[in-house]
Order: C-alpha cells, then sequence, then structure tokens
C-alpha cells in the first residue's frame, strides 16, 4: 500500500478533556508519523469550508457552533494507508457502534462530541490539509 498523507484533529471535546495527550500516544504508538501539529481556534468560515460537505443537515449549525467552541489539535499523519488505519483508529461516527480499543469506543459516548476528525478519503485528505496547513498542500 501507497504512503498517505492524512488529516486528524483533536475536537473542543478532546482538548477540554485533556485527552490530547492519549491521543498523541495512541498516534505513536502505532507508527503514524505526525509531520505537522497545531493548537488552533477554529473560526465559523473555516468550519464553513471543513464541514462544507454537511451544509443543509439538520445537524449543521450544531456541528459549526461545537468545532468553533474551544481549540482543536491539528495534525497531518503519514504512513502506509494513513487515511484508513486512522478511521479505524478513531471507530465509527457514532461511539455506541465502536468497539472497544478505538478512540471513540474507549473514549467518547456521545454522537456529537466525539473526540476526533480524520478525513474519509484521501481525496479529502488533500482537500483538508490545504485548508488547515496549505504551506504542506
Ligand atoms: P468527522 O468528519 O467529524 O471525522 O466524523 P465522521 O466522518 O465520522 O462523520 P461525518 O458523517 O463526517 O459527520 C461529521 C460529524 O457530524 C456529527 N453528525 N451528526 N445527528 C447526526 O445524524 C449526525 N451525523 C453526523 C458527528 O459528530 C460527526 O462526527
Ligand atoms: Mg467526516
Amino acid at each position: 500500500m501507497a504512503i498517505e498523507r492524512t488529516y486528524a484533529m483533536v475536537k473542543p471535546d478532546g482538548v477540554k478533556r485533556n485527552l490530547v495527550g492519549e491521543i498523541i500516544s495512541r498516534i505513536e504508538k502505532k507508527g503514524l508519523k505526525i509531520v505537522a501539529m497545531k493548537l488552533m481556534q477554529i473560526t465559523p468560515e473555516i468550519a464553513e469550508n471543513h464541514y462544507g460537505e454537511h451544509k443543509g443537515k439538520p445537524f449543521y449549525n450544531g456541528l459549526v457552533s461545537f468545532i468553533t467552541s474551544g481549540p482543536v489539535v491539528a495534525m497531518v499523519l503519514e504512513g502506509e494507508g494513513a487515511v484508513a488505519a486512522w478511521r479505524t483508529m478513531m471507530g465509527e461516527t457514532h461511539p455506541a457502534d465502536s468497539t472497544m480499543g478505538s478512540i471513540r469506543g474507549d473514549l467518547a459516548t456521545t454522537l456529537d462530541e466525539n473526540v476526533v476528525h480524520g478525513s474519509d478519503a484521501p481525496a479529502t485528505a488533500e482537500r483538508e490539509i490545504g485548508i488547515f496547513f496549505p504551506e504542506l498542500a
């Protein structure tokens, strides 16, 4: 499988709950390489760009207000099959559907505040890396 890059993020709930170290530790132990990382506040404009695919859905306004509610840790991860590897580490969108051992399975209970984000496909990763780390795109 090819070396890929993916966009990963600890969402505001994960930062507030002091889970950044736990999540970075899992990434390091898995063997994915952190090639960029920063603590930042997402503006409504960035949120709209990042989550544009969900615009018009019933949960969209809540999603934007949540993701802008506090700082996030934005990262670019690199490794063999990194996009799928990070999605597997995250678990399913709803923590209740996530197996124990995954981040959402172990560390989250609610759909709205599910601790982490990850690009869902290589093309999405390119787009999201361009939003958060334009210098890498
Ligand atoms: P994310 O983009 O945040 O990594 O999550 P995901 O790919 O697993 O899920 P996605 O379908 O992209 O949805 C983005 C976030 O919106 C919330 N959501 N709510 N009420 C609902 O039906 C619903 N569906 C999605 C979740 O917080 C999800 O992480
Ligand atoms: Mg998504």
